[in-house]
């Protein structure tokens, strides 16, 4: 709450950040499956001396590198600026815990980098005789570990955030990063990858002129997806089993939204399955849209089962630690006794520039900045956005704030996050409360003509009360 918001009225801040990361996992775990398959299918070709085969590897590799070089390390800088812009506190919170796995994380990055371009630069040299097969093995070795290395870091922090298990309780670090879900998600994860790989080697074979090749190259992306599938099932069940009770229930049951993925996930599975299957089968009449299909199939399930992660979490960032609004346990419960501005300097900053707060102000629900910016909206940027739209898509606020009168709200306000635990507490007092009724009702009446319902709640109270 100490930092300045990036106030997404229409879409919620919280979809900003799964479209930019679902691509960036997308690409980034076909980037770890791409790896050992590039170097188990080149020893491969060598072993069964296939050197069309090589060729065609010789252009996925530069395929792959562009992907993964370009977009997926495009796109990761994308997730840092747009969490770090949503959700300042707890990516701080989460670097300041992290730091040296972080650093691990982007030294692995760039020899993953380096490795690559060795690799890429030299299937010429290797195909011409002037640098031994296993020299380029080795280097494609680097590579592939490298990726497989950053994948365990980065899933031990994204595993952390789910299931904190003993962490955050003993203050180690190695608590934190091997926990409950750590294995089960790396399980998961690997699986993926590997027929990520297997997707998009499709995708590329597909291409091949020569039949006979083609259809080799193609039975084999095949086969990356059809034997990592069972892994993946494994590694679903185990992930699911893994979680507490109380997270498996908010995937399952607790709020509407998740629903549509949960079912998603269930049907995309089989389809990608099937996808391998029938390219398997019918390799030599296999058409590209279906590669196309099945690519799509990938990033369907890659994004639907990340969406019920995320989403799974509610309310939290860090179970037990950070609320998903970025606002921490011990901000809530100061926020609840001495009011919202006293969590955050952005809302004293408002107070101390428009004197609300002072014997003579207006009550500080009516006031606002430069004619437009209101207290209330301050604090639906910082503590309801990251979740819900407003007149946009994702949990669209209007027509849940609509059912309940401005008393109503205020109580929902009140009672937030026990009653409803998928919500984070209000952090606020009841001056805090008024002022984002105010603004949501008004909001409300903005989006739909006729009078604004319960105006008598707008009028200034002449003392507003701190409870
Ligand atoms: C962690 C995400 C999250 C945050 C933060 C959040 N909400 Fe919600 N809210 C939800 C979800 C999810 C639902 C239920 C949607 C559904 O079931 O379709 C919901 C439902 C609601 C409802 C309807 C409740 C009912 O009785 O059905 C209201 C009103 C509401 N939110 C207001 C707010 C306000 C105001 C804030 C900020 C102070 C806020 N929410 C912050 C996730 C959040």
């Amino acid at each position: 709450m100490e930092y300045p918001v990036w106030h997404f009225t229409g879409i919620s801040s919280g979809l900003l950040i799964a479209v930019v990361s679902v691509l960036h996992v997308f690409i980034a775990q076909f980037a770890v499956g791409g790896g050992i398959h590039l170097v188990w299918t080149e020893y491969r070709a060598r072993r069964q001396h296939m050197p069309e085969l090589l060729l065609w590897l010789e252009r996925h590799t530069r395929f792959f590198l562009l992907v993964t070089m370009v977009f997926g390390a495009l796109s990761g800088v994308g997730i840092w600026f747009s969490i770090s812009a949503v959700n300042p506190g707890a990516t701080s919170f989460l670097i300041h815990n992290f730091v040296f796995f972080w650093a691990a994380e982007w030294l692995f990055f760039l020899l993953e980098v380096v490795s690559l371009l060795a690799y890429c630069s030299t299937c010429r040299l290797t195909r011409e005789g002037s640098m031994p097969p296993e020299t380029h093995r080795r280097i494609g070795l680097i590579y592939a570990a490298a990726g497989v290395i950053s994948l365990v870091l980065i899933n031990g922090i994204i595993t952390f955030m789910l299931t904190p298990g003993q962490g955050p309780s003993s203050g180690d670090v190695w608590d934190a990063f091997f926990n409950p879900t750590f294995l089960p998600s790396l399980v998961f994860r690997l699986a993926l990858s590997l027929m990520l790989a297997g997707m998009f080697a499709l995708f590329t074979a597909s291409r091949i002129r020569d039949e006979a090749v083609r259809r080799l190259a193609i039975r084999s992306g095949a086969q990356w997806i059809i034997f990592p599938f069972f892994l993946l099932l494994a590694g679903s069940a185990w992930y699911f089993a893994a979680l507490p009770p109380d997270r498996q229930d908010a995937i399952l049951r607790r709020t509407s939204d998740i629903h549509p993925f949960v079912k998603t996930y269930g049907w995309i599975l089989p389809a990608v399955f099937l996808g391998g299957v029938l390219a398997f089968v019918k390799s030599d009449h296999l058409r590209r849209p279906l590669t196309v299909l099945i690519l799509c199939a990938g990033l369907m399930l890659t994004g639907s089962f990340e969406w019920i992660r995320e989403t799974g979490r509610r309310p939290w960032i860090v179970e037990g630690v950070i609320y998903s609004n970025g606002v921490s346990v011990a901000q809530a419960e100061r926020a609840g006794s001495e009011g919202a501005a006293s969590v955050s300097g952005w809302l004293r900053a408002f107070d101390d520039m428009t004197g609300a707060g002072s014997d003579t102000a207006p009550p500080a629900q009516v006031i606002r900045l430069n004619g437009s910016l209101t207290r209330g909206a301050l604090l639906f940027a910082q503590q309801c956005n990251t979740c819900h739209g407003l007149g946009g898509p994702r949990i669209d606020i209007l027509p849940l704030t609509a059912r309940l009168t401005p008393e109503g709200l205020a109580a929902q306000l009140q009672g937030q996050g026990k009653r409803l635990e998928y919500m984070p507490p209000f952090a606020g007092s009841q001056a805090d409360r008024d002022a984002l009724v105010v603004y949501l009702k008004q909001a409300e009446a903005s989006h739909r003509p006729g009078p604004i319902p319960g105006a008598e709640y707008f009028k200034p109270r002449t003392s507003p009360s701190a409870d």
